[in-house]
């Protein structure tokens, strides 16, 4: 089992004796530190060094949004492999990912055009995951294109290890139905739907196709205009939609980890939503803006972002609310 700790954000430098600033050894070969991991806690350092300090099937659901390896400018991580080494190095992860999965756990990998089929194969054939949903997350406000159409998607890939066990809390997700809102039919499920698995963020810019009591979800990317963004990291996901994953993927108590912190979105939605977390992070700068983050969140407290239409509602979501704000650069 993993440690408990009610101290999070306490910092734990996870780097060993010998280590450089990328989180890599410098020097002399470093000694596997075999202790467990605490939990609720964001580690620094390289995931490939701290998952071995994660115990097998111990891990209920995990998010990854790992570098694209598009050249995007972290501060420490070089996001331009040659792509052999990219897959070799996802690879590498992967394994970890379904050895540390419970045989009911679940993941969820986010990731861009350049490498999404090769990771789907990867992920589906070569490490036995079941693939259940392609979702897309559409967005609006990627980086303007001339020469070819401006992205505003990017793919959500929902694995599991077993396709006959695992967690689907329909109930905590169901959005109203057309039948519902539209056309108050009777014969319409009161429980309302499952949305789609195309997921929308920006349902303003298609004011006829998407109207705000719709089926689908509002989930805008965290522009650098929005009182959520952290503004230290270009890759903030809203926490709306990973709390979406986080509340239909697992339950309260559970243990959710994150090997590619960011700007530590799932473990501050997962701590919100009253789960246990477990972060790695390789940027020392981004791991110390986690645990601030971390701090100030709260178990219970409101998701940021506009709440999803969810039929019921829960501690953090309403029905019918309505959307709210706008951009931010694309990876
Ligand atoms: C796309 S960002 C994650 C964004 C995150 N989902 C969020 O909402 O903020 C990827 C992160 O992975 C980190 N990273 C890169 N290589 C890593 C490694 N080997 N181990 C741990 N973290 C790594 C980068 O520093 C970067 O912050």
């Amino acid at each position: 089992m993993l440690n408990d700790t009610t101290a999070e954000g306490t910092s734990s430098e996870e780097r060993g004796a010998g280590e450089g600033r990328n989180g890599l050894p410098s020097s002399s070969p470093l000694t596997p530190d075999p202790s467990p991991l605490l939990k609720d806690q964001l580690h620094d350092g390289d995931c490939l060094r701290l998952f071995p300090r994660v115990p097998d099937g111990s891990v209920d659901l995990i998010f990854a949004d790992p570098p694209f390896n598009i050249g995007y400018d972290y501060d420490i991580y070089d996001d331009r492999k040659d792509a052999q080494a990219y897959l070799d190095w996802t690879l590498a992860w992967g394994r970890e990912v379904v050895r540390v999965l419970k045989p009911d756990g679940t993941f969820w990998l986010a990731i861009g055009d350049e490498f999404a089929a090769e990771l789907k194969v990867l992920f589906h054939r070569e490490l036995g995951l079941s693939l259940r949903n392609w979702v897309v997350w559409y967005y609006t406000f990627g980086v303007h294109c001339t020469k070819k159409f401006t992205r505003s998607h990017a793919h959500l890939f929902y694995f599991v290890r077993d396709p006959k066990r695992f967690t689907f809390n329909d109930q905590a997700i169901r959005v109203p139905s057309a039948r519902q809102l539209v056309y108050f039919d009777a014969r319409a499920n009161p429980k309302g739907r499952l949305p789609d698995d195309t997921w929308i963020l920006r349902p303003q810019n298609v004011p006829d196709g998407f109207a705000p009591e719709g089926d689908t979800w509002y989930i805008p990317r965290v522009c650098g205009t929005f009182k959520e963004r952290a503004g230290w990291h270009g890759c903030q996901m809203p926490e709306q939609l990973l709390g979406r994953i986080i509340r239909s993927c697992s339950n309260p108590g559970d243990l959710v980890l994150d090997p590619f912190g960011g700007s530590g979105t799932t473990l501050a939605t997962a701590k919100k939503l009253h789960r246990h977390f477990l972060g790695f992070e390789l940027s020392p700068d981004y791991a110390a803006a986690i645990r601030r983050r971390l701090e100030s969140a709260r178990p219970g407290q409101p998701l940021e972002g506009g709440p999803e239409p969810t039929v019921g509602g829960d501690a953090n979501g309403s029905t019918g609310a309505k959307p709210r704000r706008p951009r931010a650069k694309s990876r």
